[in-house]
């Protein structure tokens, strides 16, 4: 998760706010003076379901970030500083470009040279030509060998190292980048030797490290790159670079465990697969998805999932807000198998897959007689636990009844056996009132993205008026971003103008694959959907505030001057979504 991500879900805005001004409880949401204009009676408003505020007096409103900005009159960067603070979470300073991020610069080239050398000597060499054999026998096009960038590294022990070495690389910096291994003596060789090569790579697609198959039986059958300064093998997802897209369009990304299951699966066009290279999830994995999707599918094989590592992934779904969800493969077969064998049964096998906490009950009452007293017992001792881990009220009642349900036994029972192992919550429970977690969306927002990308890859569209004002966009990094972009051209410019923090989701959008046609339609179209889900937006915020005054007896004027805004917003509306349908008219036509 990004830092400013983390931030935003660590600190809730109702605090935020209320540490400025007064605000009380009003149905769902929190009222109060507005700071920014005077008034007696209040209309500002606080929604904490969506993190938001804004103010009908003044018609202003915003996120946290947005709020602190105003009252103290300061930068986003600023803001982030002062909030992160709060959170708890480290923000990259802004003057840091030292010895670290210049060292690691040197590593990404290395590691690209090396996956330009290697995917070289495949295409090329005579030795290459001959591993092509193997990628072939595995069913790989020489498209995808492109797209995948994969090479061979030669039989010989200093190939790369003397490739790399002449075009002014250090010792050290192979080293470093865990490309040559120095043997005892203080020589050192070429760590990938005769193998099919993957070069692995982050999301911007630079390459972090490698991983190396051996073109044959013999073992060990891959070797991957040590842990580098670049390469941190937990936090690594490969293809995330070729499946980030899919993964936001179709919202869902498949975790799988190998690179061959990863290729197969992009190359028979499921572009969403992601591998978590052969271990257990991690938390940074789900993480990394995380930004761009909730929803997370998990290609198990079926005795491969541990029940610690499951009940790890449980958790994630807690602390990350992840929906997981588990493929259960046939026995002894990866997806590369299945979706070799038959496309049609890998599809089938993703839309019967089930919810991780399912299918953590199917595999830990598999082998009992539930029908026994000893039986429901070590049910109950196997699930319990589990249960007690979710943190959704509802989600841990709906379990609950399941296991009651499955045990035939009463709810309450079991209730009173996981209050013996909640001890902490139960207590906590007890003193203070449980604090609702606040439902957030996933803090990406794809329109807002997708416009933005446009933008900055297409400066020109800068003289084509659509209108778009900062305010639409809801989420700050995309605000600042959108500010940035009206005030100068090129990318570089707009970089530096910006807070380092945005660097890499500024990074991110200006370098995603977009297709270059019908760009003023595409912008004109974003542009109105964007003021459409503003318009949607207030119009939900005053409704709100209106059943609410309706009931707590607000004057009339109060009432009427809402109506009267909330009849603006939705002609408003009205006509957007008319040109909205005129625009699709035109494009037909
Ligand atoms: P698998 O053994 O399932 O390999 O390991 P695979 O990807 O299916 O490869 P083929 O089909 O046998 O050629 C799954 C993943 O675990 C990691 C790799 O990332 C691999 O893709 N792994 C496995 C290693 O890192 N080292 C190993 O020795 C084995
Ligand atoms: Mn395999």
């Amino acid at each position: 998760m990004g830092a400013i991500d983390e931030v935003k879900q660590k600190i809730d805005i109702v605090e935020v706010i209320g540490q400025d001004i007064t605000l009380t409880k009003a149905g769902r949401t929190f009222k109060g003076l507005c700071p920014f204009h005077a008034e007696k009676n209040p209309s500002f408003y606080v929604y904490p379901e969506q993190q938001s505020w804004h103010c009908f007096g003044c018609n202003k409103g915003g996120d946290a970030f947005s709020f602190i900005m105003k009252k103290q009159n300061i930068d986003f960067g600023e803001a982030l500083r002062q909030l992160a603070q709060k959170a708890g979470v480290v923000i990259p300073t802004r003057f840091e470009p030292g010895v670290e991020s210049e060292e690691k610069q040197k590593l990404y080239q290395v590691n690209q040279a090396a996956a330009q050398y290697f995917h070289n000597l495949l295409l090329n060499s005579p030795a290459g030509k001959k591993a092509q054999g193997y990628t072939a026998g595995r069913g790989f096009t020489e498209q995808t060998i492109k797209d995948f960038h994969l090479g061979y590294s030669p039989d010989g022990w200093e190939g790369l190292k003397k490739y790399l070495t002449e075009r002014d690389y250090t010792e050290k910096e192979l080293l470093n980048a865990g490309l040559i291994i120095e043997a005892e003596g203080g020589k050192t060789h070429d760590r990938f030797r005769h193998k099919l090569m993957f070069p692995i790579m982050d999301i911007r697609g630079r390459v972090t490290g490698f991983g190396g198959r051996a073109l044959d039986d013999s073992m060990p059958k891959y070797t991957n790159s040590p842990q580098t300064p670049l390469f941190d093998k937990s936090g690594t997802l490969y293809g995330i670079n070729l499946a980030k897209d899919a993964v936001r369009e179709q919202d869902t990304a498949v975790i799988v465990e190998g690179y061959m299951d990863v290729i197969t699966a992009h190359q028979n066009g499921f572009n969403n697969a992601v591998a978590s290279m052969g271990t257990a999830v991690t938390e940074k994995q789900v993480g990394i998805l995380k930004r761009l999707t909730r929803n997370m599918a998990l290609a198990l094989d079926a005795d491969a999932a541990g029940e610690e590592a499951m009940l790890r992934t449980v958790g994630y779904e807690n602390t990350l807000d992840a929906e997981i969800k588990v493929i259960i493969l046939p026995e002894g077969k990866d997806p590369d198998d299945v979706i070799k064998e038959d496309i049609k049964v890998w599809q089938e096998l993703v839309a019967e897959s089930v919810p991780i906490v399912d299918y953590t009950f199917d595999r830990a009452t598999a082998g009992l007689d539930l029908t026994t007293a000893k039986g429901k017992a070590s049910a109950r001792d196997r699930l319990l636990p589990i249960i007690g881990e979710i943190k959704d009220n509802v989600r841990r009642a709906h379990y609950l009844q399941k296991l009651a349900g499955l045990l035939n036994v009463s709810e309450r029972d079991l209730e009173a056996d996981l209050a013996r192992i909640r001890p902490g919550q139960v207590r906590r429970q007890a003193t203070t009132p449980p604090t609702p977690v606040p439902v957030r969306s996933s803090f990406s927002s794809p329109r807002e993205e997708f416009c933005l990308a446009l933008l900055l890859q297409h400066p020109e569209l800068k003289s084509q008026d659509e209108g778009l004002l900062p305010d639409y966009f809801e989420n700050s990094e995309n605000k600042e971003i959108f500010i940035a972009w009206q005030q100068r051209a090129k990318i570089e410019a707009i970089r530096k103008k910006l807070e380092p923090a945005i660097h890499e989701h500024l990074d991110s959008l200006a370098t995603r694959k977009l297709l270059s046609n019908n760009l003023e339609q595409k912008y004109a179209r974003c542009a109105l959907e964007l003021r459409e889900k503003f318009l949607r937006n207030l119009t939900t915020k005053i409704e709100a505030v209106l059943a609410l005054e309706a009931q707590s007896g607000g004057t009339a004027a109060e009432l009427a001057k809402l109506k009267e805004m909330g009849t603006d917003v939705s002609s408003q509306l009205g006509k957007v979504l008319a040109q909205k349908s005129r625009l699709r008219f035109e494009q037909r036509g």
